[in-house]
């Protein structure tokens, strides 16, 4: 069986365990990964809270940071998901079994910052501490305030605003990416321990967990 056989099989167990319609033959793009319209992504959108073990695979989940917040302009540096005065300020952290990493959309590649299992800091939820991936997205707060500018500096609504704004539509590529490939999964706010993932992660002072998003396949 070759491996575009089986990760269509893998995709399309998926998508009937979401109870949602098989991709159509033609869908299926050469490397296996499925393609739908945005109309047919935005139509599969919807939140996961049950994931199977499997593993994402590298290259399907690099292509998912791509369209998470990925450079889709040479010139700038221009990112697929907008924000507040381009601030960039938004770091993808994932976390999986094997470890953490922490996405670079320059070069497109995921580079080590933890090599231990970090996912039962990140929630005391069960569902989200076992999905085969949990991204958790960080704001440095220096690069919003340098966007901000002078007359934003010290409006803490205003930069609070931007942080989960830019965060949130992150997210929003996020789903339609696991939508349009049979993935599942979930924004998380509340359900989020801010403060245990921040320290897991030995960041600074002027980083800030905003959201952490979990993805895997649906079970
Ligand atoms: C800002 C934000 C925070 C959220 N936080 C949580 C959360 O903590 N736990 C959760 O289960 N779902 C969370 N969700 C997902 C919503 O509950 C979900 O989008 C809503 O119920 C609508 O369902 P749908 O996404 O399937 O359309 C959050 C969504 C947003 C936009």
């Amino acid at each position: 069986m070759t491996a575009f056989t089986r990760r269509s099989i893998v995709a399309a167990s998926a998508v009937a365990a979401a109870g949602l319609a098989p991709l159509p033959a033609a869908a299926q793009q050469a490397n296996g990964a499925a393609s739908v319209s945005l109309e047919e992504a935005l139509r599969r959108r919807r939140s996961t809270r049950r994931f199977g073990t499997a593993e994402i695979p590298q290259e399907q989940l690099l292509r998912l940071l791509w369209a998470a917040n990925g450079v889709n302009r040479k010139e700038g540096g221009g990112r697929t998901a907008p924000a507040w005065r381009g601030s960039k300020d938004i770091d993808i952290y994932v976390a999986r079994e094997a470890g953490v990493h922490r996405y670079d959309p320059v070069a497109g590649t995921l580079e080590q910052v933890r090599g231990e299992d970090i996912r039962d800091k990140v929630s005391q939820t069960a569902y989200i501490q076992r999905a085969p991936a949990v991204l958790i997205y960080v704001s440095d707060r220096k690069r919003l305030v340098e966007a901000a500018g002078a007359e934003s500096a010290g409006n803490e609504q205003a930069l609070a605003i931007g942080a989960h704004v830019n965060a949130a539509l992150i997210s929003q590529n996020v789903y339609l990416f696991a939508a349009a490939e049979g993935l599942g999964t979930v924004l998380i706010g509340g359900s989020a321990d801010r403060d245990a993932t921040k320290a897991a992660l030995s960041l600074g002072e002027g980083h800030s967990v905003v959201y952490i998003q979990p993805v895997g396949a649906p079970r």
